[in-house]
């Protein structure tokens, strides 16, 4: 079953078509790619399924059965599609636990506001919330890094914070923007590893855009390819890595097959 649906998706900045007419189906439990060159639609079709971006007419975005397309963010976000940014934003004073809890606060009652000025009175209500948050945080290899404040986590810890505060979030779809980004290839590795475990066991779908498309082709079983807001293909790593169009729309020139191999193996486009 189609998790995430889109039809007719279009938006427009002014004249500039940002999205055309896209279709596009996210099974459940699958790990799709979204991928394309700068100014693509990417962080568009992001903004549009989160709801922060309202589509032209005509357009339809079904999430798990019902037609959300003209919902307000929150309740899109209640709904279960959470989404990570390439830039974090981490509540570098709070501590890491905290902010797991942060990402937490879409489902309880007492709210953003009262974890930032009574976090240990909020934390004291709920040891079992606390519990779950202290697991997920173990699960992404933070937990003897809980009770220390954000901003004091190395690079790559943030972005695992970051991962693990969406998660926190109990999403069913969960959407990646360049999770990879500046990270080392070792580190790249083991991340995309962890997203995978936690894909498993919080039982997500994700939707993943990369640039790194060596993290594309290994992780996902499928990709959608956008090329000025079109769809310009679709299917397995495999059949997309052979489709011509696309090799042309990323590089915009003929290369050689060596050249084209070397871009899906360890290539940054
Ligand atoms: N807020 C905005 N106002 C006007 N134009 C915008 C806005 N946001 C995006 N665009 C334009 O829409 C098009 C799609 O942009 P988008 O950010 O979705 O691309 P992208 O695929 O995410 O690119 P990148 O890989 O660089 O992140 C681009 O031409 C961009 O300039
Ligand atoms: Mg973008």
């Amino acid at each position: 079953m189609a998790l995430l649906e889109t039809r007719a998706l279009s938006m427009s900045f002014g004249g500039l078509h940002a999205m055309s007419n896209l279709d596009m189906d996210v099974q459940e439990g699958a790990v799709h790619g979204l991928i394309g060159p700068n100014g693509s639609g990417k962080s568009t079709f992001f903004n549009l399924v989160t709801g922060v971006y309202k589509p032209n007419p005509g357009s339809v975005i079904r999430f798990d059965g019902t037609d959300v397309t003209h919902f307000e963010a929150h309740r899109i976000a209640e709904r279960g599609v959470t989404r990570t940014f390439q830039l974090l934003r981490l509540f570098s004073e709070m501590t890491v636990l905290d902010n797991v809890l942060a990402g937490h606060h879409i489902h309880v009652p007492y709210g953003l506001a009262a974890l930032i000025f009574k976090p240990k009175y909020v934390r004291a209500c709920d040891s079992a919330l606390r519990d779950e948050m202290m697991e997920l945080l173990s699960f992404v290899g933070l937990h003897e890094f809980a009770e220390l404040p954000a901003g004091e986590l190395s690079g790559g810890q943030r972005r695992l914070l970051s991962l693990g505060r969406a998660i926190a979030m109990r999403p069913k779809l969960l959407m990646l923007d360049e999770p990879a980004a500046g990270l080392s290839p070792a580190n790249v590795d083991s991340l995309m590893q962890i997203v995978l475990d936690l894909k498993e066991r919080y039982q997500l779908t994700l939707l993943i855009v990369e640039h790194i498309l060596k993290v594309v082709m290994d992780t996902c079983d499928r990709v959608t390819v956008l090329d000025h807001g079109q769809k310009i293909g679709e299917g397995t790593p495999a059949e997309v890595k052979d489709d011509a169009a696309i090799i042309e729309a990323y590089l915009g020139k003929e290369m050689s097959d060596e050249e084209v191999r070397a871009a899906f193996t360890s290539g940054h486009l």
